[in-house]
């Protein structure tokens, strides 16, 4: 299944699969510009895992929507290998296509000629262990079937980077388990670079090679873990809670210190 993305072939010619450099976002607010993220400078290799995690509002997802080109920053520049697909928490998909559909319309804006696009949408949700589910409708799908369908749709992209938006958030502890593995496994097999925004930090060491904590008002770097545990991981392994506890540690401090300020 590795060959049905384009990634792995060309993954040592690119040096960064995204780089932000000083990158500072504000935003009109009622008492003036208010300051979102402030000089914020991050490389994802290609290839890499990596988790950004933050209280709520410290600025995650305005930062993975400026690395998406949703939005420009107001100070410094971004650069992707490519387009990058994006994966949130709300699955987005169209409730009138089968899941099948929903995939063949992202294959068909990506210029995948008609004839081809069935069968690579089987083999999408094969990926995603949806086999015979081409067609179902969404409604008929369950919360986790329907994440499983965004990711297939996300892949479709044949994009070299993957950028999700708490995309398990609204999942039940046992199927965001489950989906955890299948990312896991499907990151292994296609070589993608993965920048996964979170503010659960079990699900941040459980997932990522790197991890990097964003303070709050404004969003900074306050610091970043490598993850050298050997995955497949779970998220009540011994060295993931160990390190989690270290991380939310550091996370608290960053709350208190914004509370104080
Ligand atoms: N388009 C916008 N206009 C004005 N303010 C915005 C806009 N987008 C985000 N903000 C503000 O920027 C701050 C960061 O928001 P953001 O959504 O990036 O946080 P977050 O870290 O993703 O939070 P959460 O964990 O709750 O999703 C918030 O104070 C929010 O109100
Ligand atoms: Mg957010």
């Amino acid at each position: 299944m590795a060959t049905t993305l384009a990634k792995a072939d060309n993954a040592e010619a690119v040096e960064h699969a995204a780089r932000i450099e000083h990158v500072s976002k504000s935003f009109a607010g009622p008492t003036g510009q208010q300051l979102v993220l402030d000089d914020i400078t991050l490389d994802v290799a290609p290839g890499e895992f990596v988790t950004l995690l933050g209280a709520s509002g410290c600025g995650k997802s305005t930062l993975l929507n400026l690395v998406a080109g949703l939005d420009a920053p107001s100070q410094g520049s971004i650069t992707t290998d490519g387009r990058p697909a994006l994966m949130f928490q709300e699955h987005a998909l169209f409730p009138w296509l089968t899941a099948g559909k929903n995939i063949e319309l992202a294959l068909k804006l990506g210029g995948v000629p008609k004839n081809d696009r069935r069968d690579r949408a089987e083999e999408l949700l094969e990926l995603v262990r949806l086999n015979g589910s081409y067609g179902k409708r969404v409604h008929e799908l369950s919360g986790g079937m329907r994440q499983r369908v965004a990711l297939a749709r996300a892949l479709a992209q044949e994009s070299r980077l993957l950028l999700m938006d708490e995309p398990f958030a609204a999942l039940d502890a046992i199927t965001r388990d489950v989906l955890h593995d299948e990312l896991t496994r499907i990151w292994e097999e296609t070589g993608l670079s993965v920048l996964f925004v979170t503010h659960n930090v079990r699900e941040a060491v459980r997932l990522a090679q790197r991890v990097i904590l964003l303070s709050s008002r404004p969003g900074r770097i306050a610091q970043e873990w490598r993850v050298d545990i050997p995955q497949p991981r779970r998220i009540e392994d011994a060295p993931v809670a160990e390190l989690s506890i270290e991380i939310t540690e550091k996370l608290r401090e960053e709350i208190r210190r914004h509370g104080q300020q």
